[in-house]
């Protein structure tokens, strides 16, 4: 059966660091309902194994399907690395991740092939933005590192903090003798610390988000499976996440660089094991 072009867009995150990508999906595609899920009550999912991240994102696009979407972004790069390739296999709806957007974004910006990427343990540990990278690039060098402090540091929103700007030179100064042009922000949190991390590489470094690649594609596959929505009024967003910590709302809107009007907290095994639970 062929999607309604007016049901929502669903986005998915283990937190609300994919917000930022919902910034980008509502400058782009105004009309657009979203309807979005931060597995907040499991984040971190970077310092998970691969089979709990396919366990966990399985049951969030359930969640999502039954709130009957058109299509999925997996909003996090850890899930989009570890185990978005294996739920291609398995789903029907369309599905995006940030990684191949990211990883042609990069492509895209370097002019040396000497290219950065950051992002969570698991994500670097997969290789999954090298193997990307090199597909699009063979001739491409690339130097990698896992910065898990930068999520917790975000979270807790010492965006312009000595001690986040500390944390990034102990990652990133090593990156100097690489000589990269171009550094991907492979986690959803980084773009809000981009201007601490820019003062560490300098701004000869472009800083790679994959954020506005990710909202393209997102138009791109709408437009060509005539999903776009004809709607004339501004789309809105519902947010629902596994669990509403401290801070949120005021590091959520943050991300999304507007209020956040509607949250709603859902206990996902009663939707999915009983059909209740919001
Ligand atoms: N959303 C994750 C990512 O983009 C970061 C937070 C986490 O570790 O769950 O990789």
């Amino acid at each position: 059966m062929k999607s309604n072009p007016r049901a929502a867009i669903g986005v998915f995150d283990s937190g609300i660091g994919g917000l930022t990508v919902v910034h980008e999906l509502m400058m782009r595609l105004p009309n657009e309902e979203i309807v979005y899920l931060g597995d907040t009550a499991r984040l971190p999912y970077g310092t998970k194994s691969p089979e709990t991240v396919l366990r966990f994102l399985r049951e969030n696009l359930a969640f999502l399907k039954r709130k009957n979407v058109k299509m999925i972004v997996v909003a996090c790069n850890t899930a989009s690395s570890v185990a978005l390739p294996k739920l291609l296999e398995e789903e029907k709806i369309p599905l995006v991740g940030v990684l191949l957007p990211g990883a042609r974004a990069a492509a895209q910006a370097t002019r040396t092939k000497r290219v950065g990427v950051i992002g969570t343990t698991a994500t670097i540990r997969s290789g999954a933005y090298e193997d990307a990278l090199w597909k699009l690039e063979p001739a491409i060098k690339i130097w990698s590192r896992a910065c898990p402090l930068f999520v917790p540091l975000v979270e807790e929103g010492w965006h312009g903090d000595e001690i986040t700007y500390m944390t990034a030179k102990r990652y990133l100064d090593p990156m100097a003798d690489f000589d990269a042009d171009a550094l991907v922000l492979g986690c959803t949190h980084y773009p809000l610390i981009r201007t601490i991390i820019s003062r560490v590489v300098g701004d000869k470094v472009k800083l790679v988000d994959s954020a506005h690649e990710t909202a393209a594609e997102v138009q791109r596959i709408l437009e060509k499976s005539g999903l776009r929505s004809d709607h004339d009024r501004p789309g809105g967003i519902t947010v629902y996440v596994t669990d509403i910590p401290y801070l949120f709302k005021e590091v959520g809107e943050r991300f999304l660089g507007r209020p956040m009007e509607r949250v709603e907290r859902v206990d996902l095994e009663a939707v999915l094991v009983n059909g209740s639970g919001t």
